[in-house]
């Protein structure tokens, strides 16, 4: 069990409410300390005035009237007196420093005689031995004279001084924490791959300039990446007319030229078209607003493997009835094409492409029989420009599964990496269903 709590406001009230207890009850303890002595002194001072006013009171009382005068004593002063027996049951005062001082304080002012006790035949109170003519005596006075009644009231001030401060804490540390909070947030944005509001520049002066540089930096990440798309598309856009230019150029060569080497060299140039159209599609979905309408995913699925089918690829769909999700056609067919482009390039066999509902998501998954990739590198592979292993000689830009992110980013899906049961790789993407009531479309399977 976690007994530290984790978020540092309240780390940070729990550790003031610590040092705040421990401070009131040090504080308590050096002021008792310091006025025990003198509180000593006057109580014994008050208890010997009343014993010896007592003593001196029965000594000059005229006989006939001391029964009166023990009777005044006792209703209007709490004050008893009691002859001395033998054998009587007694209980001294509970042996605490402030007592003691009392008891050597009486004995001084008294005689080291005088007894103090706390109980006497059952009865409590303070009672104080005293003489006349070697007699022994009793008086008696409530318990009140000696003990403290201000205890609770100390203690209810302490936790008034006690809450307060706490509540005072508490706001300080959450000024201090919610700016925090919202850059925690806004950073795990950023980690996600989307793309945050700016954070309220607020709090104390180092929290603010936090929340400056952070701003500064989203927007600067902002602008790189749009700069590079541009570059992209600019780029790419220009290579396209000579690379049509050397297309035709090439296939125009005389029959006089090798065969294979005229072949090789329109593959050539297929495949740099290929990766200068993976350049503009990239360029294009992180400048291209989003306005999806609701899409049947199914219908996407059969129209592009069939498009495969015609070009003789051997890839199979497996639908089944999902509800429609938010997303852009083109944007849905680029989606599907990259990762069917992928398993057919670099997994091989048994290419299926498969839909499903589960658990309220609508998953769409391109499966293979190849390599797949390591669970480690399967974050990285969704970075533009990484290849699994760079040196291959196989052509690609490393961007197709950046965009795959893109796409699935922009229309709040999800893309994972998983190693396929059996071997291979499974391209699985997720999409909530739009929020419209869900009409299943019926389910259908083509080979
Ligand atoms: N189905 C797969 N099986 C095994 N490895 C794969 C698979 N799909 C992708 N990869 C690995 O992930 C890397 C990145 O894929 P990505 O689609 O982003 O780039 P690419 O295919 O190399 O180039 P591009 O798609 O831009 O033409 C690939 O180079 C490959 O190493
Ligand atoms: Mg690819």
């Amino acid at each position: 069990m976690r007994l530290l709590p984790r978020s540092l406001l309240w780390r940070t009230v729990l550790l003031l409410a610590v040092l705040m207890v421990a401070g009131h009850f040090a504080s308590l303890e050096i002021f008792r300390a310091a006025e025990r002595e003198p509180r000593a002194v006057q109580i014994a001072q008050q208890i010997a005035s009343v014993v010896n006013l007592t003593r001196s009171a029965l000594i000059t009382a005229d006989p006939a009237k001391r029964i009166d005068l023990l009777r005044d004593l006792s209703q209007q002063e709490g004050i008893q007196v009691y002859p001395d027996a033998p054998n009587e049951s007694v209980e001294t005062l509970p042996d605490r420093p402030i007592t003691r001082l009392v008891t050597l304080e009486l004995q001084r002012r008294l005689g080291p005689d005088t007894r103090i006790l706390a109980t006497r035949e059952g009865e409590r109170g303070v009672w104080i031995s005293f003489t006349i003519d070697g007699l022994d005596y009793w008086v008696r006075m409530s318990r009140e004279r000696i003990e403290r009644t201000d205890q609770l009231r100390w203690l209810g001030w302490g936790v008034v001084i006690l809450v307060l401060s706490l509540i005072g804490a508490f706001a300080i540390v959450a000024r201090i924490n919610r700016p925090l909070g919202e850059l925690t947030r806004a950073a795990a944005a950023i980690g996600r791959g989307d793309v945050p509001p700016p954070v309220v520049e607020t709090g104390p002066a180092e929290v603010r300039t936090l929340s400056r540089a952070f701003n500064q930096m989203t927007r600067d990440l902002q602008r790189a990446d749009a700069d590079r798309a541009l570059l992209l598309a600019g780029v790419s856009h220009d290579l396209r007319t000579p690379l049509a230019r050397i297309r035709l150029g090439v296939e125009m060569l005389d029959s006089k030229t090798d065969e294979g080497l005229r072949s090789g060299m329109v593959q050539d140039v297929e495949d740099i078209d290929a990766v200068i159209n993976q350049f503009l599609d990239f360029a294009r979905v992180s400048a291209e607003p989003v306005n999806a309408a609701e899409l049947d995913l199914n219908e996407v699925v059969h129209g592009v493997v069939e498009r495969y089918e015609r070009q003789g690829k051997q890839v199979n769909a497996r639908t089944s009835a999902v509800p429609p999700v938010k997303l852009q056609p083109l944007a849905a067919q680029r989606l599907l094409t990259n990762l069917i482009d992928n398993a057919l390039r670099h997994g091989g066999d048994e290419v299926e492409v498969e839909t499903a509902l589960d658990h309220d998501r609508v998953r769409l998954s391109v499966l293979d029989r190849g390599p797949g990739i390591p669970p480690a590198d399967a974050e990285r592979m969704l970075q533009p420009f990484t290849r699994l292993n760079e040196a291959r000689s196989t052509v690609g830009s490393g961007l197709g599964l950046a965009i795959v992110d893109r796409i699935a980013k922009v229309h709040g899906g999800s893309v994972q990496l998983l190693p396929r049961t059996g071997g291979g790789l499974e391209a699985r993407i997720e999409f909530s269903p739009a929020p419209a009531a869900p009409t299943p479309t019926p389910s259908t399977s083509t080979e």
